[in-house]
């Protein structure tokens, strides 16, 4: 993992006098920081600010965002096949049902009553990009049932080889309306900020105010100094730059690495990940690599449709993603 940036340090320790209450909401001058954000980054040229939750890091709002809607017993909460758990986390917090599914197809009359529905894109852990099509076409779907659908989107900035990652948000893709949509937002990758817990959620107004009504008395609330850091780390694309093309550099090492060792790469053109199979069950790859001293996800963990992958992290430091090559090398034996 590399170091947070020195400007986002800074930041923090300039807002180190905090004697009161911070706003759930976040300070105008930060909902103004993401929308200008968007703007700049994400093709979302009119986000309104008041469509802007700071989140403790973007894992609480996936995690409580079932029950924080109101969804309880015979509610359907969608995900995608091969997903970040914590999903079905939320659902199950919230004593709904996940539903694993990829396409609209996948979803009978007989599931239930489907109120929320989750995309990720970039995903975790396939590298996964959903296109415009897709989304505007789960954006009709989910319009037509009356269920929110929310776009977990903290890979975006981690596009590679030209991939365009549109966001939810993006007129293209809704419409020019926000209404039923959010968008989740973590600084976590793009910044080095994990440790700030550093997120927001953003999109339609009236689904934000519905949040922020539980969050203000449950004390979900972002710290003001996190507050200043992200704001700050928002308005700076410089360190996003060079934190992207570290990711870059080690992405080809890797990525050739485990070609030449006869691995297959999915997806993967975006994110921090590499979706990689030899064509056998994860568990017997994960203990190839451990013998190596090498440690992978195994891709089980995020589902059963990832059965026969792993997934390979690119942030370790460059000097262990040096040392990949030789540990590989005599691979698949
Ligand atoms: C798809 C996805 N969503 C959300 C998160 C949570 O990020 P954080 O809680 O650090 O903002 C992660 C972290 O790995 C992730 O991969």
């Amino acid at each position: 993992m590399d170091p947070t940036p020195p400007l986002i340090q800074a930041a923090l320790a300039a807002a180190a006098n905090a004697p009161g209450y911070p706003l759930t909401h976040g300070t105008p001058p930060l909902r103004e920081a993401v929308a200008h954000w968007f703007a700049r980054r994400r093709g979302v040229p009119d986000l309104d600010p008041d469509g802007v939750l700071p989140t403790i890091g973007s894992k609480e709002l996936v995690a409580w965002l079932p029950t924080l809607l109101g969804l309880g017993a015979g509610d359907v909460v969608v995900h995608p096949e091969v997903a970040y758990p914590t999903y079905d986390v939320g659902a199950r917090l919230a004593g709904a049902t996940p539903l694993p599914a990829d396409g609209t197809l996948q979803v009978g009359p007989s599931t239930g009553r489907v109120r929320l529905v989750w995309v990720n894109s970039p995903g975790n852990p396939t590298g996964k990009v959903l296109g415009v099509g897709h989304l505007r076409k789960m954006v009709g779907w989910a319009r037509s049932i009356g269920a929110v659908l929310v776009s977990d989107e903290c890979y975006a900035e981690l596009g590679w080889d030209g991939v365009r990652v549109p966001s939810l948000l993006d007129p293209e893709v809704c419409g020019g309306s926000h209404e039923g949509l959010l968008v989740v937002y973590s600084t976590s990758k793009q910044s080095n900020l994990a440790g700030y817990r550093a997120a927001f959620a953003a999109g339609d107004p009236v689904l934000v105010r519905r949040l922020l009504e539980v969050r203000k008395h449950a004390g979900m609330i972002v710290p003001w100094p996190i507050q200043e850091a992200l704001r700050v780390a928002l308005g700076d694309d410089e360190h996003v730059a060079e934190q992207r093309a570290r990711y870059a550099v080690r992405r080809e090492i890797v990525a050739a690495a485990l070609v030449r060792a006869g691995f297959e790469i999915d997806h993967s053109e975006a994110g921090l990940y590499l979706w990689a199979t030899l064509r056998e069950p994860c568990w017997d790859t994960v203990a190839r690599f451990a013998d190596r001293g090498v440690l992978v996800a195994p891709g089980e963990f995020y589902g059963a449709a990832g059965a026969r992958h792993v997934r390979v992290a690119l942030t370790a430091t460059d000097e262990r993603i040096g040392r990949l090559a030789d540990r590989l090398a005599d691979l698949p034996e």
